[in-house]
């Protein structure tokens, strides 16, 4: 059949017909929101380049998860601000380092919310690169030991999900075998299986002071011209045990999110990074741009390419205005 007979906008027609035939929906569930965490108490500093995002000092995240979770989302991930950094990340390999510290202080007050502690070396090393440095470049195998270290330190703090963001070959397979042998065999790792070499990441570098201090990450982030090489990526990381895996950035590699998608059986995250956000906050701040209508398409549209999860920091605006 088609026209006269076929008219696609009889189900255009009422709010409640285009409900009932909706496809796609993004909810809480769906969401996980970013939040960065630094020393010292009271301490509210907005990131200039990420309008509505700030470092918080403990007690202000337990606050903000509190009213977080009021909205309906629970689930969140955490970066951490150092108050010392080294050369190889060892200072996050700590149970006093800032992270498992508002992990404590977060499972003691709101103990259901689901706690994703990224793990990485960049916000801990003084060049700002993820891993331990050699002869110039990132050294693979010797940042696999800080990582692993790390990531049972998180898990004893009680963080619920470990997710490895550092792009070192072998690292999910190391992270397990390191939680297994220290008792933690039922924490899941999201592996930020396809991350590329982005410049939507800048916004984040200021705000979690991890820009590299000489060069780039092309060594171990991935060219953003590459898609077989993305599910060469995802594929080991399932071989090793990931659990869910991640495509990031979202927006410019929605082809990517599709294409993990329906070549694997797994839960695929998509992290909707700090550029792209930013991106739209400037756009909205001048008036260009019908913000709340622009992040739900967003959201809905990273959704609908594949992703089960968004990581974003639109995650409460989003919740709080569809409650209007
Ligand atoms: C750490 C890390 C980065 C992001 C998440 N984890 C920065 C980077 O790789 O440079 C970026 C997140 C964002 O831009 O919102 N490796």
């Amino acid at each position: 059949m088609s026209f006269p007979v076929t008219r696609l906008r009889r189900l255009r027609k009422t709010p409640a017909i285009r409900a009932m035939v909706r496809e796609t929906d993004v909810t809480a569930d769906d969401l996980i929101m970013p939040y960065f965490v630094c020393p010292g108490e009271g301490v509210r500093n907005p990131i200039r380049s990420m309008p509505g995002n700030f470092q918080l000092s403990v007690d202000q995240l337990v606050q903000e998860v509190k009213e977080l979770y009021q909205t309906g989302i629970e689930k969140i991930l955490l970066f951490g601000i150092p108050e010392e950094k080294d050369q190889d990340g060892t200072v996050a390999c700590s149970h006093h380092a800032i992270v498992p510290q508002a992990i404590k202080a977060l499972k003691a007050v709101l103990p259901e919310v689901l706690i994703v502690a990224d793990v990485c070396n960049c916000e801990y090393t003084e060049h700002g690169h993820c891993g331990t440095i050699v002869d110039g470049d990132v050294d693979n195998d010797v940042t696999l030991e800080t990582l692993s270290r790390q990531s049972v330190v998180l898990a004893e703090a009680g963080a619920d999900i470990i997710a490895p963001s550092d792009m070192m070959d072998g690292r999910v397979g190391a992270i397990r075998k390191a939680l297994d042998d220290s008792g933690f065999k039922n924490t899941p790792i999201i592996a930020y299986s396809a991350k590329y070499a982005s410049a939507f990441y800048g916004p984040f570098r200021d705000a979690a002071e991890s820009a590299p201090k000489f060069g780039n990450r092309f060594t171990y982030q991935m060219d953003p011209a590459n898609t077989d090489e993305a599910l060469r990526e995802v594929a080991e990381d399932i071989k090793e045990g990931a659990d869910m895996v991640m495509v990031k950035p979202a927006l410019s590699y929605l082809d990517v999110i599709h294409r993990v998608k329906s070549h694997f059986n797994m839960p695929v995250v998509a992290y909707n990074v700090s550029g792209e956000f930013s991106m739209v906050k400037a756009a909205a701040q001048n008036g260009w741009i019908d913000e709340q209508r622009i992040i739900k398409e967003i959201l809905t549209s990273i959704k609908r390419a594949g992703a089960d999860v968004i990581i974003t920091y639109h995650a409460k605006e989003f919740v709080m205005n569809s409650k209007i």
